[in-house]
């Protein structure tokens, strides 16, 4: 039994948000936000939108590019850190608004990680039960990151957007297997330097919490990139050595969209060069778990990838979390 990707979907708030924009709500400019990040604009979400609208949406555009309907799928991840409540899921949610009702539904929390993990999760199941138990699985990041930014903290609320992507995974009769190799790392070591540090178990909300901000983003952004940048490209290494693929033969690049000088210095310490780097962080900013399925989707609806491709999708985020999977197309 092999795996193949059957569909992909993205969508991503009407309402867009520009840097000039930006530039009205805290001390920074267009010129600042674009050349340390790459950012131009990002998609904020209605205020009656949460995370399982902009999921469904992508899950009915991946569910219509595989020719399935929503009761056909046997399972559905969603990746997010923007849940729409603390329970039921997000994925039950979901499930519920696109009809998946032979659905088994988990959410999974690895930020920035979060879809390359859900396809981990997702080509395990498929290959764990060879009898076909679990055929067509749905793969969903979504976040609406707009409500957890401090849009009066200029070191975070430029970086974020909402948006969300989706992708089925479909086990198939012969022996071709798309993810030809993959790994997921974490060092909760490193938690402290991306959290939010109030309205779990741990700190629940009060006032205090609230008057203090706790419930925002906080980010140590120069760590963060120095955490990002090695562990991507050990991971990229690692995928391509256990495949036996040399960079040479990589046709695209997909890494995670938060800044473009980390993706670049991923790129040219795995031996990729920019050219084949797909990136479009000016049009979404950092979308977390969304970023790497924003790309695939169009990359497959601009006919920008063929059978054959190596794409080599990375990630890193809150965690800290990485991974990478290396894809053949087929
Ligand atoms: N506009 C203008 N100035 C800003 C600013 C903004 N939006 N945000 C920060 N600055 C200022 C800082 O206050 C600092 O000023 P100072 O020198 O007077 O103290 C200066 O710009 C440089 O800040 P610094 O943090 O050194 O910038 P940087 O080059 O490291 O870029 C990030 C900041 C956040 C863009 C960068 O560190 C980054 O991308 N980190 C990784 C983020 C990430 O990947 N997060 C998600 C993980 S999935």
């Amino acid at each position: 039994m092999g795996i193949r990707i059957a569909g992909t979907g993205s969508y991503v708030p009407e309402k867009i948000l520009t840097n000039f924009d930006l530039e009205k709500m805290v001390e920074t400019s267009d010129e600042w936000i674009r050349t340390r990040t790459g950012m131009k604009e990002r998609h904020i979400a209605a205020p009656d939108q949460a995370c399982s609208d902009l999921a469904s949406q992508a899950a009915l555009n991946a569910l219509d590019m595989a020719g399935l309907t929503a009761d056909e799928l046997d399972f559905l991840i969603v990746a997010t850190i923007t849940n729409d409540k603390v329970f039921p899921s997000t994925a039950c949610i979901v499930q519920r608004k696109i009809g998946a009702s032979n659905a088994g539904c988990l959410d999974i929390e690895a930020a920035c990680s979060g879809l390359l993990y859900g396809m981990e999760l997702a080509s395990g199941l498929i290959r764990g039960h060879k009898k076909g138990k679990y055929r067509n699985i749905l793969v969903i990041g979504s976040e609406k990151l707009s409500n957890l930014v401090d849009w009066e903290d200029r070191n975070t609320c430029v970086l974020f957007g909402d948006g969300a992507s989706a992708l089925i995974l479909q086990a198939t009769d012969d022996d071709d297997d798309l993810i030809v190799a993959s790994e997921v790392k974490a060092d909760g070591n490193y938690g402290d330097i991306l959290q939010i540090p109030a309205g779990g178990s741990a700190c629940p909300t009060t006032h205090e919490t609230l008057d203090k901000k706790m419930h925002y983003m906080q980010m140590a952004g120069q760590d963060v990139f120095k955490q990002a940048v090695p562990a991507m490209v050990g991971s990229c290494k690692n995928v391509l050595a256990q495949a036996g693929v040399s960079p040479d033969e990589v046709a695209w690049l997909v890494p995670h969209q938060a800044n473009f000088r980390i993706m670049k210095a991923v790129a040219s310490r795995v031996g990729i060069p920019e050219e084949r780097v797909y990136i479009n962080i000016e049009k979404y900013g950092n979308t977390s778990a969304a970023t790497v399925g924003l790309c695939l989707d169009e990359m497959v609806r601009g006919n920008q990838v063929k059978p054959g491709d190596y794409l080599l999708l990375t990630a890193f985020g809150g965690g800290l979390t990485w991974a990478s999977v290396l894809l053949k197309w087929c």
